[in-house]
């Protein structure tokens, strides 16, 4: 018997992650949905970002009266709905209309955090504004720090809780099969101009009568008039900055009064860097596979940065997370959330708004079915005697020991 995936357009029909994803590829042009697919290079940091997941299993507790569960978590002090939070991802006006505030607007709704990115087509103050909700603002460091600086102004009058700077991109990676869909740089070739045509209801949502979406906070770096994506490609290629250091981080802890998180570290040695020069937080993060080919996944360094670092900042992750179990693997091992890219990003695709809240929903519904599973009741419980892991080696306590203390005990 063929096994079928659901092949029709409604979000909310969809029941996992990966209907959602062949959804957003029907609805969406091919280079719109390569630009959230790829990654760089040979993708083998993008596949390890999934296949680690594959190394690690479960091992349940039974007979445990898990009739009320809890997914929720605490935050910088606040109560988050969900383990996980949307992470920030440029552009999403590409796959919708106004993706900023669709992808805002359903964490509101859900009671997780949202990172805007900094290459968003809605402006920052609007998205905070109209989506409500705990808004953390994504940002580079451009090689015009006093433009970072005004933007991080900004972030603090609108209210932003968050500043996330990113430090895995001050070069771009080489990602090709992005690079494949252009004749020349971001001049699409024909099958891809045809195929824009054959995807009508992409056209009406983004095309029409809107016009191709512009970067909305990047004007001030721009020349006058370049905030279009062709308009702003070189200028922007020609502000990253490979300069960027731990100064840089020094420098904007000393700017911005608020929680500071750095994304995109992957050693433990920088984890405890980022402790030092007191950030709030940090996301293990290889960029979604699309900077380094060949990186290790976040999963991977999470037990030595846990071993590291917890309890003196918040360890968030992001990478290949696509199902509720995935999730409740990386709060076993000690995160603290986790972030999810492309799982959201695809449900904007397949449906705007619809398509975010449905992607949220399978999640959460999937973390607590798996918590119940496992025979726990809330997130705070789970921790390593829930996982088997060739990796984590002596880290992990053996279940019959721990059986013996908890008899002995009683
Ligand atoms: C389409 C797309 C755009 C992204 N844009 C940004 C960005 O503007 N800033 C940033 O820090 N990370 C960006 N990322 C990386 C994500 O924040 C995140 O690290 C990554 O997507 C996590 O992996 P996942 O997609 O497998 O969940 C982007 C990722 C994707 C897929």
């Amino acid at each position: 018997m063929q096994r079928r995936l659901y092949t029709g357009n409604d979000p909310r029909r969809a029941h996992s992650i990966e209907e959602l994803r062949g959804m957003a590829r029907r609805r969406v042009p091919n280079f719109c949905f390569e630009y959230v697919e790829g990654g760089s290079e040979d993708e083998s940091t993008l596949r390890r970002n999934r296949d680690v997941f594959g190394e690690i299993a479960f091992r349940p507790r039974s007979l445990v009266d898990v009739s009320k569960r809890d997914i929720g978590i605490n935050l910088f002090g606040r109560r988050s709905n969900a383990p996980f939070m949307i992470g920030p991802t440029g552009f999403s006006g590409l796959l919708s209309h106004e993706g900023d505030i669709a992808l805002a607007s359903a964490a509101a709704a859900a009671g997780v955090p949202y990172i805007l990115s900094n290459a968003s087509t809605v402006a920052l103050e609007q998205v905070v504004e109209r989506a409500g909700g705990r808004v953390w603002m994504q940002v580079y460091m451009y090689r015009t720090r006093d433009f970072v600086a005004k933007l991080a102004a900004r972030a603090k009058k609108a209210n932003v809780e968050a500043l996330v700077v990113t430090t895995d991109s001050a070069i771009y990676g080489k990602r090709e099969w992005d690079l494949r869909n252009y004749a020349r740089p971001l001049k699409l070739d024909v099958r891809n101009t045809l195929d824009v045509l054959a995807h009508p209801r992409w056209m009406m949502d983004v095309l029409w009568p809107h016009g191709m979406p512009r970067f909305a906070n990047l004007g001030d770096l721009l020349p006058p008039g370049q905030d279009s994506v062709r308009g702003a490609a070189s200028a922007l290629a020609k502000e990253l900055d490979p300069s960027l250091s731990w100064n840089d981080i020094r420098w904007l802890r000393d700017l911005w009064p608020g929680k500071l998180i750095v994304k995109g570290l992957i050693h433990p040695d920088d984890a405890a860097r980022a402790v030092s020069l007191g950030a709030d937080g940090i996301v293990l993060s290889n960029h979604g596979g699309r900077q380094l080919d060949g990186s290790v996944s976040a999963m991977d360094v999470l037990p030595e940065v846990v071993d590291e670092v917890k309890g003196r900042l918040a360890i968030m992750l992001d990478g290949g997370f696509r199902r509720g179990s995935d999730i409740v693997k990386a709060m076993a091992l000690g995160a603290d959330a986790v972030l999810v890219g492309r799982a959201t990003t695809w449900g904007l695709g397949a449906g705007g708004r619809a398509g975010v809240d449905r992607a949220i929903e399978i999640l959460k519904t999937e973390v607590d079915r798996v918590i119940g599973l496992l025979g726990v009741s809330s997130i705070g419980e789970l921790d390593t005697r829930f996982i088997e892991w060739a990796r984590l080696g002596a880290r992990q306590p053996s279940h019959t020991k721990q059986a013996s203390v908890e008899l002995e005990l009683q």
